[in-house]
Order: C-alpha cells, then structure tokens, then sequence
C-alpha cells in the first residue's frame, strides 16, 4: 500500500530516521538490511525512542515481516550483545525452549535427564510474566537456588554436572529484552515474527549446537490455533538452520494445563516425582519426547531417556545440579498458609480443565507477576484434583487454591468459575504431541 504522496526522506541524527522506518512498514513495504541493522542498534542504544519502537512493532505487528526481514531482525537482535561459546569438550551442547504455557516445569526433569544420557544442557530460562509460569520463578522456590550464574560458572558446572538452568546475562540478546518489555505492554507481543526473532536471538546468542523448541498451542498459549503454531514452529526452525543449529520443533496442546500442579514450589514437587520415576502421565510423556528430539539433534540418538528416568540416573543429575546452584534437593519446599478447594458441582466425568483459567487463577493467587519487577509467591498455586476423563461426585474435590494471603482467594476463584467442564461420559480429548516440524 502507498500514501498516494511521495515523502521525502526525513533528516535524523543517524543514518535513517525513525520516523522513515516506521512509516516503510506502516505502508506495508520491506524493510532494508540497512535500515533493520540501524532500527535495531539506535534503539538497543536509546537514540530510537520506545514510543517510536512501540509503533514499529505494531506495524510490523500489522504487517508482518518477509521471511529475509525476519532473519535480518535476529541477527541485528545477535549482534546488540555476544555471541557465547558454551561446548564443553566433547559433549555436545543441546537446548530446549517452550514458548509458554500452564503447568508447563518440563525443563526441570528435561536438563538433568538429557544430561544424564550424555549431552550438555545449558538452559538459559527466563522468568514467568502474565499467566505463563517461568522456570526460573520456579526453581527458585528451592531454597538457596541461585539463577544468576557467571559464564565461567556455567561452563564449570556444564562440565561437571553436564545441565545448568540459569539466566542469561544481560550481554545476552540486549536488543530483545528491551523490545520484549516494550512490546508486552504495547499488544504486540503476539507477532510471528517478533516472537519468532526474539526467541531464536537468544537461542542462537547462547551458542548451543542443537535446539529443540516446545511450541504450545492452545487456550494457555500465545498461539490458539494450530496453523499459527505451525507457522511460528516453521519461522524458527529455519532462523535455527540459517544459523547453523540443529533445530526441531514439536507442537504440543496447551488447551489443558501440564500434570497436576500449577505455580512455582507445587511444580518443583511434581517434577521431583517424575525424577523418581513417577509424576503425572502427560508430563512423563511430553519430557520423553523432547528428551529423544534433544539427544537425537545432539547426535546421541540411541541413548534411552526413559532407562535413565527409570534407573535413577536423571534424578542424581537433578541432585548434583542443584546441590551446585546453591540449593538443597532434601530442604522442604514452602506450603502455603490458606488452602480453598473447589468441590464439583455435581456428579460426572470431567471432559476439560481450562489452561487459560488455570494460569489466571495461579497468577492472581501470587504464582505470577504483573509487572516484571514484582516477586512471586513460591508456596502459591492452583493443584488439579481431577483431570480429564476422571470421574467425579458432586462435592468432591476439583481443584485446590493455595496462597500465602486469603485476601487473594476471591479473584482466584473467580478466574476458575467455569474452567472445569464436566460431561455425563469421557470424552476423547486430542494428543498431547500435534506434530513435529524440522528435519527428520
Ligand atoms: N518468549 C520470548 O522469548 N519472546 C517472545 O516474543 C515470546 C515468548
């Protein structure tokens, strides 16, 4: 689309004006090289203003971005910091990353259980925003665990112990951690290629030689529908390629919140469980799968995850890791001081239980944050007491609220009313596991 009128270029202090920039894409043109690298340095270094950024992102928002721009976009998104080597002899290094969802702690028994089958995991996680949880808000609930590591710390630890969850330092992707808080509180964070850009920007920057990436789909997800996660799964896989790291993508539900539990110190709990060998079915299987996609992109594709979960080898990793982040496996994890349970209403088979609901509950309950230098509660969350296709008698136990303040029992059990649909007969819910994109 044009404006009808030819603008002439407008003189700014660099190369390129903002307002040039902005207005290329507002019309629905293509960004150059030159003017990508430009945007995306002048605004890591504050001479693009956020409200001029603001409205970049919601044109490209509007109008998308060629899979060339996209590519460009990553890689000036690299280069506003380092590019970190993490291979440790001869492991290799291979990483996971979940685009967000409820329940969603599969990160805990993935690292160690990869690293127990031979591959190094680096695991740079982030934090927890809106009614996602995130891994490293949950980690924290450990006492004594620390996510702020040195890159000497991480290599050591890579070396030793063979998995580390920690957080990138702030030389990781600057570019994109500023444009990521700009854009969640400008609505445009659900842009496939700025979620795609920003995601593999950092992936890529961490250095690891294989990626495998957990695009959920569903209501407790940024992407609701399968064509956009497939779209979004396809972006990345080929930013991954163009850069030389191995990248698989699985699309998994996101319509029903992950295993039973729901927060931060009730998830360190439930992976705990799947360490020993036990722990909800579906979070047993979803670990299983990206295990074997992780070792396979690793070229360690005939080890066995499941002997190592079954044999104890995962869970003497989990020890080890923890043990050298600071924290203590055997400490008591925090329990919260006001419980609320949800009884069913009446008697039925339960046919769904609401993501979206679910993640909002545990959010309002203090699991989560509305703005990101708020801190969360660890004992807080929501814990399934049936799931899908389970049976139930009125009055029987649905879901339970824990927080650390009563005063937040009420919105909480507002956000579940209704999140528990329960049927006269089972109903067969889809997979887990959608598909799969990436080379076979
Ligand atoms: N996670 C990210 O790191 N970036 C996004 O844009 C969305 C989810």
């Amino acid at each position: 689309m044009t404006t009808g009128r030819e603008v002439p270029p407008t003189a700014g202090r660099g190369r390129f004006a903002a307002v040039d920039v902005i207005r290329t894409k507002r019309d629905g043109g293509v960004l150059s090289d030159d003017q990508i690298d430009w945007v995306v340095d002048a605004y890591t270094r504050g001479e693009v203003a956020d409200e001029q950024m603001a409205a970049l992102a919601m044109a490209i928002l509007l109008r998308g971005m060629t899979a060339a721009e996209t590519a460009r976009w990553t890689q000036a998104m690299i280069d506003s910091g380092v590019r970190l080597d993490l291979s440790v002899g001869d492991r290799p290094t291979v990483d996971k990353h979940s685009t967000g969802g409820v329940g969603d702690k599969i990160t805990l028994p993935l690292a160690p259980l990869v690293a127990a089958c031979g591959a190094a995991v680096p695991q740079l996680s982030g934090r927890g925003l809106g009614h996602t949880g995130g891994t490293l808000d949950k980690l924290e609930a450990i006492p004594g665990f620390r996510v702020g590591l040195s890159t000497a710390e991480v290599t050591a630890q890579l070396r030793e112990v063979g998995a580390v969850v920690c957080a990138p330092g702030d030389d990781l992707a600057p570019a994109d951690r500023k444009l990521y808080a700009l854009r969640d509180v400008t609505a445009t964070v659900e842009s496939i290629p700025l979620i795609a850009s920003s995601i593999m920007s950092k992936k890529i920057a961490e250095g690891a030689g294989a990626l495998v990436l957990d695009v959920k789909v569903g209501s407790g997800a940024f992407m609701t529908s399968v064509p956009q996660a497939r779209e979004l799964a396809g972006a990345m896989v080929d930013l991954g390629a163009a850069h030389g790291v191995r990248t698989a993508a699985l699309l998994t539900d996101m319509s029903t919140p992950l295993g039973y539990a729901v927060g931060n110190a009730v998830e360190v709990a439930e992976s705990v469980e799947v360490l020993d060998g036990g722990g909800p079915a579906d979070v047993v299987e979803l670990t299983l799968a990206l295990a074997r996609e992780m070792l396979a992109a690793a070229g360690l594709a005939d080890a066995d995850p499941a002997a190592a979960l079954a044999d104890g080898r995962a869970m003497d990793v989990w020890r080890a890791m923890v043990r050298a982040q600071g924290g203590d496996p055997d400490a008591a994890l925090p329990t919260a001081a006001e419980i609320e349970v949800v009884p069913a209403p009446r008697d039925g088979v339960v046919a769904a239980v609401d993501a979206l609901a679910v993640g909002v509950a545990a959010w309002r309950l203090g699991a989560g944050r509305a703005r990101k230098e708020d801190p969360v509660a660890p004992a807080a969350g929501v814990v399934l007491r049936r799931r899908p296709g389970d049976a139930v008698r009125a009055g029987e136990p649905l879901l339970e609220l824990r927080s650390h303040e009563a005063a937040r029992l009420p919105d909480a059990l507002a956000a579940v009313a209704g999140a528990v649909t329960i049927g006269a007969a089972p109903r067969t819910g889809g997979p887990l596991i959608i598909d799969r994109i990436g080379p076979s």
